[in-house]
């Protein structure tokens, strides 16, 4: 959850990492701190905050060295303190580590280093591996074999980055269940924990297995596996564009990314037949069938079940990623898993799919971000081709993923690549221009402790969709269901003017929709309908475009994010970096 940034450069790196830092933020964002070495000094500068605010007080973008690192955290294991803050110090301030991930053994490691006399400053897990690389390093007096031989005593989750006070050339890092990457620049080397980080300097990029180390200089990469063994990997050219990674002229990442929306559904939408073919297979194949995600993935997830059993008759059982575990019982040889992930990153993901793997299943994954973890340890990967979403809502992410859920059902169904994505394109276009009506309804419902979303059938999950937006960006208590579940608790909390959206597209559905929005307009509901088809029982209305039924949840997820958007505006929270959450949950 936290972000990493590393480089060794001919040139002084603060400018460089302060840069880095704040395109890393989106994964933790309350404390922040660079460390450099200048001649045989090593200098540390961290406190609590944003980037800005830090930078504000610490003037980090000042500090000399042309090897340095850089923390963005999401705290887990001690407050939100300046002390608590990355970088982390030896005692005797020789080395200084940067962290991403739980040390779970941290205690009795701390234990062990008080007893030899090391002093500790600050109440974090992370610090024991500064003390415990500064034992080996007096030992070894080799920075890598120093950095090895300390994480060999870690138990967790570590992406480190380690820095040596006397070796201003050189910068380690080891990484296990964490992400940590390397950029391959013209003179300058980097770490991080993503492309973002380094995506203005280079596009080159090592990305490290799991259990591997690696030392940098500012043109050399040297990796070693668990064995010790030298590892030898020819970096890979990313395609991210600088200009993906800017706000461009829009207020907010999460606002851009919205917008970005009905360019982001055609590339979602171009995807190599025969891989979609392999995934198409497998699934038929398959002795039984599971989908496993988290958060907006897991949502995805649900309306690709739903397609594989209503249309293609295919049991699956979908279940959220960190639950996977305790639903193995049924899964073994001849399984498929299919993984959801916008991160490819995501802690539980990741174990779901190290389980599904150790009860003899096959990982199908759907990712966007390319070279990720889930991406590398999956059988078949298809990628959702949106760019980086930076912004910690997912929003184009999810309709990316229905768009390629749906190219993976239909080739399960055996029909022919559907030619509907230009139309679906100019549907999302068209769901955009709601903002007048979304603006009107922050006006009036902005103050209301509670909203309540329901849908039946194919929408129930943008129901959850919608209410998982609206709670993580606007701080509003939000429920979504299946509207046949209201009768059954909810409507006990519906009084006069509790605003309740009903997702209800022409279909099926549509008249016990109607229904349900007439008991709840009996109530007191005020009744928010989208839909493709209007109707008197709603308080107000967002039409959707009619789309093919397949396709309607993407162009209804449209004005639920923009409502979940402008209400966090409007509440002046910042809907790029919600209360408490982060973009990659690289905790479990
Ligand atoms: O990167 P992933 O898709 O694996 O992330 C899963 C969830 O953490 C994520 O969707 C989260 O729920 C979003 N913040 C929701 O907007």
């Amino acid at each position: 959850m936290c972000g990493i940034i590393g480089c060794v450069a001919e040139e002084p790196v603060a400018d460089i990492l302060l840069e880095g830092l704040k395109r890393v933020e989106y994964r933790g964002y309350d404390s922040a701190g660079m460390a450099t070495i200048s001649g045989r000094r090593l200098g540390v500068r961290k406190g609590v905050g944003r980037v800005s605010e830090i930078e504000e007080r610490k003037k980090m973008s000042e500090m000399s060295g042309s090897t340095g690192m850089a923390h963005t955290r999401w705290a887990t294991h001690g407050g939100v303190t300046d002390e608590n803050a990355h970088p982390h110090a030896s005692c005797r301030e020789t080395v200084a580590v940067i962290h991403n991930g739980i040390i779970e053994n941290y205690i009795p490691l701390k234990k062990g280093l008080q007893a030899k006399g090391h002093r500790f400053k600050s109440e974090t897990d992370t610090e024991v591996i500064s003390h415990l690389v500064e034992d080996e390093y007096k030992r070894t007096k080799d920075p890598l074999k120093a950095t090895v031989a300390a994480v060999k005593k870690l138990k967790g989750q570590y992406a480190i980055v380690v820095l040596f006070q006397d070796r201003s050339d050189v910068m380690t890092g080891a990484r296990k269940d964490a992400p940590l990457i390397v950029g391959v620049g013209k003179n300058k080397t980097f770490l991080a924990s993503d492309v973002l980080a380094f995506i203005g300097q280079t596009d080159r990029t090592i990305f490290l297995d799991n259990l591997e180390a690696v030392e940098i200089t500012k043109d050399r990469v040297k990796i070693v596996g668990p064995d010790g063994k030298a590892v030898s990997r020819e970096p890979t050219q990313v395609a991210w564009e600088l200009s993906d990674v800017s706000k461009s002229a829009f207020a907010h990442y999460t606002l851009k990314e919205i917008n970005e929306q009905p360019k982001t559904v055609l590339s979602a939408s171009v995807q190599d037949k025969a891989k979609v073919e392999r995934f198409a297979q497998a699934i038929r194949k398959a002795k039984s069938v599971y989908i496993t995600a988290s958060g907006t993935s897991y949502h995805a997830g649900l309306l690709m079940k739903f397609r594989l059993n209503k249309e293609a008759k295919i049991r699956t059982d979908v279940v959220v990623a960190g639950e996977l575990k305790e639903h193995t019982e049924f899964m073994g040889d001849g399984s498929v898993v299919v993984a959801f992930s916008q991160s490819g990153e995501t802690a539980d993901v990741m174990e779901a799919v190290k389980e599904a793997k150790k009860h003899g299943a096959k990982v199908y994954s759907i990712v966007n971000a390319v070279g990720s973890s889930l991406a590398r340890e999956s059988d078949e990967v298809l990628l959702l081709n949106c760019g980086p979403e930076v912004g910690v809502a997912a929003t184009k992410s999810f309709t990316s993923q229905v768009v390629v859920a749906n190219i993976v059902v239909d080739a399960v169904l055996g029909k022919k690549r559907s030619n509907g994505y230009k139309e679906l394109s100019e549907a999302v276009a068209e769901a955009l221009k709601c903002e007048a009506e979304v603006l009107e309804l922050v006006r009036l419902y902005m103050g209301r402790p509670d909203f309540y979303f329901v849908a039946r059938g194919y929408e129930s999950p943008v129901a959850l969709e919608g209410a998982l937006k609206l709670k993580e960006l606007s701080y509003i208590h939000a429920e979504g269901m299946p509207a046949s579940e209201l009768k059954h608790g909810t409507l006990a909390l519906i009084e006069d003017g509790t605003p309740v959206v009903i997702i209800n597209p022409s279909g099926p559905n549509h008249a016990e929709s109607l229904s349900n929005a007439e008991e709840l307009k009996a109530r007191g509901a005020d009744l928010i309908g989208i839909s493709d088809e209007e109707d008197e029982v709603y308080k107000h209305f967002i039409h959707v475009p009619k789309v093919q039924p397949k396709f309607a949840p993407i162009v209804e997820a449209v004005p639920l994010q923009l409502l979940a958007y402008h209400m966090s505006v409007a509440r002046s929270n910042n809907p790029d970096y919600p209360r408490n959450l982060a973009k990659s949950v690289t905790v479990k």
